[in-house]
């Protein structure tokens, strides 16, 4: 069913969904002493709100498990940064939502040229269809097409008019023309997936695809990033021999794929290590791994090829003070992954967007906002780009010729 749903045009872009602001801290009850008879001398009493407190959460950090990585990411630090030569750095301004209240986290974004459709699966399980059609108004009808049953993330167009999912749920997706869902591949060498993340298809029909995590599902993934360590898996399915093959294991959180226009390789984003490498698939270098693009200036999620010579990376999130702390100190993100237990993690997200890089790995110009966090998707049809999130109940697009970026001071 195809609803008409309301277009909003430049609207103001709220806050959605962004973890609560450290409040009731303080939730270790203290002796309060009555106003007259105070049976605690006021040294004491302040001893005693300052003690019980720190003592408390030394016990909570003491007990708790979690063990994250001594700093994995040592080079990670601010000072090596990529800075793009062109910049938006407000680009809430002029993007307009798309789909608000009907799209809710809609990760991913993929358009079929054929149909003029976009494709996008939403935290409520449905994969929506997005008709557009810039003549009429509104320019968008949204339709409920096809639930997944589980979370699908990553999208990609199989050669038998099928759409293939990486559903965080339940694995790697055929969704057939007819609706059909089948579940191709959920585990390799004996280990499930626990986070399918992002697919690609490739000339030849095979299939590339990521497992972000074996150890952590989408609910938790907060707590991959803060361990620190590599559970994410680079894989192919063959449809011809239905075969899944582990190309590259131990990567950190494994995020984004792409096939390279040339097909000669995959490009793969790790999100906490802040790079895409490629993974070569044919030719002389086949089966080896090379730097694509290093020190992005925030964490990559999906990466998407134009067809005009860029690739759009998402941004997740910039890089901040925070970050970078948590980068260094394994304790800190401890920290953090008790305060995310308890629900009390300030928000470190911020400056999320999308990057343009050219086929060489050259950083091309960089769009983001302040108030912009969790983008995991970009794409750009004609003179727009689209950003998908997990987060917020809209895409959102900006049109780059209006809104284009300009030459950065580096
Ligand atoms: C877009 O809408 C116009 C006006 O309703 C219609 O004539 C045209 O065929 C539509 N185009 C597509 C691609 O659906
Ligand atoms: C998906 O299913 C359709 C319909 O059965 C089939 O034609 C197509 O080859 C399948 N795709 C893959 C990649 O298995």
């Amino acid at each position: 069913m195809w609803d008409s749903l309301t277009f909003i045009t430049k609207p103001q872009i709220q806050f959605n969904a962004i973890p609560e602001s450290m409040n009731s801290a303080d939730s270790v009850s203290v002796p309060k002493p009555s106003s007259k008879s105070s049976w605690l001398s006021a040294p004491t009493s302040l001893f005693l709100i300052l003690i019980i407190p720190i003592f408390a959460a030394t016990l909570i950090y003491q007990l708790d498990s979690f063990d994250p990585a001594p700093v994995p990411f040592s080079e990670l630090t601010r000072h090596l940064i990529q800075k793009a030569p062109a910049q938006n750095s407000r680009m809430l301004r002029g993007a307009e939502r798309v789909g608000y209240g009907v799209l809710l986290g809609p990760e991913d974004v993929a358009y079929d040229k054929r149909s003029g459709i976009i494709y996008t699966g939403c935290a409520d399980g449905w994969m929506k269809r997005i008709k557009r059609n810039e003549s009429e108004n509104p320019e968008f009808a949204v339709e409920n097409w096809v639930n997944t049953g589980g979370r699908p993330l990553g999208l990609a167009f199989g050669h038998h008019d099928e759409v293939l999912v990486a559903d965080a749920d339940k694995g790697l997706l055929n969704v057939t023309s007819e609706g059909e869902v089948k579940v191709l591949a959920d585990k390799a060498e004996g280990v499930k997936f626990l986070l399918t993340d992002a697919v690609d298809v490739a000339v030849d029909g095979m299939i590339y695809f990521t497992d972000a995590s074996y150890k952590y599902n989408m609910k938790d993934h907060v707590w991959d990033i803060l361990e620190g360590r590599p559970h994410g898996r680079l894989m192919s399915y063959d449809s011809a021999t239905k075969q899944t093959t582990v190309l590259l294991r131990d990567l950190y959180f494994a995020n984004g794929v792409v096939v390279s226009p040339d097909q000669s390789h995959v490009i793969y984003c790790e999100t906490p290590m802040r790079r895409c490498r490629k993974f070569y698939i044919q030719g002389e270098k086949k089966g080896s791994v090379d730097t694509f693009i290093d020190h992005l200036p925030g964490l990559p999620d999906n990466i998407r090829y134009d067809g005009e010579g860029h690739y759009w990376i998402a941004m997740s999130m910039g890089l901040s003070l925070a970050w970078d702390f948590a980068v260094r100190y394994p304790f800190i993100r401890k920290v953090m992954a008790i305060m995310e237990k308890y629900k009390l993690r300030p928000s470190v997200e911020k400056n999320g967007g999308v990057l343009a890089v050219d086929i060489e790995g050259n950083l091309i110009a960089h769009y983001y906002d302040p108030g912009l966090s969790m983008i995991s998707s970009g794409i750009k049809i004609g003179n727009y780009i689209y950003c998908g999130s997990p987060i917020y109940p809209y895409m959102l697009r900006l049109n780059i010729q209006e809104n284009p970026p300009i030459a950065a001071i580096i």
